[in-house]
């Protein structure tokens, strides 16, 4: 699959990314044009970042299921589109080729039409790393209803809340899934959050295992036994995709926000596609022999746009692995890159770090001589555990990209292009075309200097940016668009050298990213201050060797006599329940008091501090109402 946007140089690189400032419509039409539409645009681009409103391509008619699948029927039937690595290394692996998936798409969208879901309607999609849920999201993209997937790790709190939040109708999950040496049973989880979930008509259960769960009569169904009885009553009919609008919504996908509930950051059709496919292919240089693996979730934006459409919009052949790096044990990542002779690997430095802790030998096993290309993403890498990466898995040869974009941004949006920009250990290094990246400074003015820091924020629209948060434009508007006029704010913090790259330095606001995986602490706080004996709480970051950062909970007690190790149990037990296990804190201190400024707000810099060991770099104290209870607190910490 040749791409006719597929920049091959720098120059290439420097005319695409100055075509995209100077003449953006022009540019994003001539990438469009090599997709396939029922129906041309009337206007590339309407924007105003004041209401924000963002409108790509609009008149536009389209499938994207379409892009990802019917037109390579006729080009590349039999190619493989996914192969899939189990959990269990003595089961077999599973192969789908274009055509098959095709036919499991249909026949999948034609279950969820006969159980009554109609263009628009949300479904909740909560499965493991199965080609199941590729599936489930490609027949909700055929006949126009909205997914929102749910990762696999939340708990039955943290599902149902996003369900009620988009009023899902159906869920699909299935009845068990692997994860390493364990069994997790998610039948029961959605169970539990089906007590609480009106708007859920039907569940669809995928067998992943032999275990027998409990199943509601006229509510919940099996995903074989709907398949079996859809394809036998299948006509080509049902194969037909549903025209969409360019802007209709095409997923709804939930990321923590620094205060109160997730939000459901919308994505909508043709301009997600378009991000996607031109992203994947110049990052990684996709070629048409290229075996591509992302190691992320799907039940992350990664795994959206890098496990299911970009792979599949670029007609390539994608891994997708069920289990963890380190099982059976800590070569499996390189096991598989040789089995499946993969030229393409993506994955997160928190992976990359924990990897990088076991024995060397565990990389030295295997023919790693197929990949081309190295990536990252999710959280900055260090400069350690990226020399790592590139001696022990790229053999000093390899490009590595360093990705950086967010739940919000849809795709990649700072990024080297593999092997033909400069890798950089520790920097993003530049933004693709499309992407006007500029740096604010502590005024809310734009830094002109090339060499300079500052936070990150973006002056122009892309097409795959998020439209709107789910039921809260005002809250979008808030978060993203009114920090500095006329811009989208990433919240992070970011340094940019004299040749214009970009190093991400971290969030300036209350979110952490914990081994990749982005935290809000208001959420976490809220879960803590639930237990009786919890006054109030104070959740920070602090520097881990392998997540990248970790929690610290600061934990005023109505009674200090209180503080036990099985208390921080049992916080530690409501966060899963509440969130999910993946947001415990690493440590727990229980406090008598926090340290706040006269309006009572926390000052969490000082509190990051202490959690980093930090006991001199307090700054400057003044403004706080208690400044005696620093002291205590780092007393405390000593015992
Ligand atoms: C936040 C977004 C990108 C998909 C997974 C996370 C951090 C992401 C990088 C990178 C430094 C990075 C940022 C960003 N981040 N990639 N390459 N270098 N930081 O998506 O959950 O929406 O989190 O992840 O802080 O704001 P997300």
């Amino acid at each position: 699959m040749k791409h006719t946007f597929q920049i091959n140089s720098l120059s290439a690189y420097n005319l695409a990314y100055k075509k995209s400032v100077e003449e953006p419509e022009i540019f994003w039409a001539e990438v469009a044009d090599s997709f396939q539409w029922h129906k041309q645009w009337d206007n590339v681009l309407k924007w105003d970042f004041k209401k924000p409103e963002i409108i790509w391509f609009e008149g536009a008619k389209l499938n994207i299921t379409e892009n990802c699948l019917d037109r390579y029927l006729k080009t590349q039937p039999d190619k493989i589109a996914i192969l899939w690595e189990p959990n269990n290394p003595g089961e077999p692996s599973r192969e789908i080729s274009y055509k098959e998936l095709f036919e499991d798409v249909c026949v999948f969208a034609s279950v969820l039409t006969n159980m009554g879901i109609q263009k628009g309607d949300r479904v909740c999609i909560y499965l493991p790393m199965i080609p199941e849920v590729s599936i489930a999201m490609l027949a909700c993209a055929r006949i126009g209803a909205i997914h929102s997937v749910v990762f696999a790790g939340f708990s039955s709190k943290a599902i149902a809340s996003r369900i009620n939040d988009a009023n899902c109708k159906i869920l699909i999950t299935a009845n068990e899934m692997y994860r390493g040496e364990k069994t997790i049973n998610l039948k029961n989880i959605c169970d539990e959050a089906l007590t609480d979930c009106p708007s859920i008509e039907n569940v669809i259960v995928y067998k992943r295992t032999s275990a027998s769960v409990n199943m509601k009569e006229n509510r919940d169904f099996f995903w074989d036994e709907e398949v079996r009885i859809n394809s036998e009553n299948c006509d080509s009919e049902y194969n037909e995709a549903t025209k969409m609008d360019a802007e209709d919504p095409l997923f709804i996908l939930y990321t923590s926000g620094s205060t109160g509930k997730p939000k459901g950051m919308v994505h909508t059709t043709a301009g997600y596609m378009v991000g996607a496919t031109y992203t994947l292919v110049n990052v990684f240089q996709l070629k048409e022999d290229s075996i591509w693996w992302c190691s992320a979730d799907v039940g992350w934006i990664t795994g959206h746009s890098y496990i299911v459409y970009g792979p599949l919009l670029a007609g390539a052949t994608s891994v997708m692995f069920e289990g963890v790096p380190s099982y059976p044990d800590y070569d499996r990542f390189w096991q598989i890159i040789e089995k499946y002779k993969v030229t393409q690997f993506y994955t997160a430095p928190t992976a990359i770090r924990a990897l990088a802790k076991q024995h060397i030998s565990h990389t030295q096993k295997n023919d790693l001589s197929s990949l081309h290309v190295l990536g990252t993403v999710g959280e900055p890498i260090n400069e350690e555990a990226w020399q790592w990466y590139h001696k022990n898995i790229g053999k000093e040869k390899t490009p590595i990209t360093d990705t950086w974009f967010q739940t919000e941004n849809g795709v990649i949006m700072i990024s080297g292009i593999a092997g033909i920009t400069e890798s950089i250990p520790t920097y993003a290094s530049l933004p693709l075309p499309g992407v006007q990246t500029v740096l604010m400074d502590d005024n809310s003015n734009e830094i002109k200097t090339t060499k300079a820091e500052g936070r990150l924020a973006i002056k122009f629209p892309w097409p795959s940016i998020a439209r709107t948060i789910w039921g809260d434009h005002e809250r979008f508007k808030k978060t993203y668009f009114s920090t500095f006029e006329n811009m989208y704010f990433t919240g992070d913090g970011a340094l940019r050298d004299e040749n214009g790259n970009y190093r991400i330095t971290g969030r300036v606001d209350d979110i952490v990213i914990v081994s990749g995986h982005n935290m809000g602490t208001a959420p976490i706080e809220n879960s803590i201050n639930e237990h009786k004996k919890v006054v109030e709480s104070a959740v920070v970051g602090f520097p881990h060797d392998i997540k990248g950062n970790a929690l610290f909970g600061f934990v005023i007690l109505y009674d200090i006599e209180d503080a036990s190790e099985e208390l921080k149990k049992e916080i530690n037990e409501i966060i899963s329940s509440e969130i999910g296990a993946f947001s415990k804190l690493e440590k727990i201190q229980f406090v008598e008091n926090l340290p706040k400024t006269r309006s009572g707000k926390i000052m969490r810099r000082i509190l990051r501090k202490i959690a980093e060991g930090k006991f001199d770099e307090f700054g400057d104290t003044s403004t706080l109402l208690n400044p005696e209870i620093v002291e205590e607190i780092v007393n405390r910490l000593n015992k």
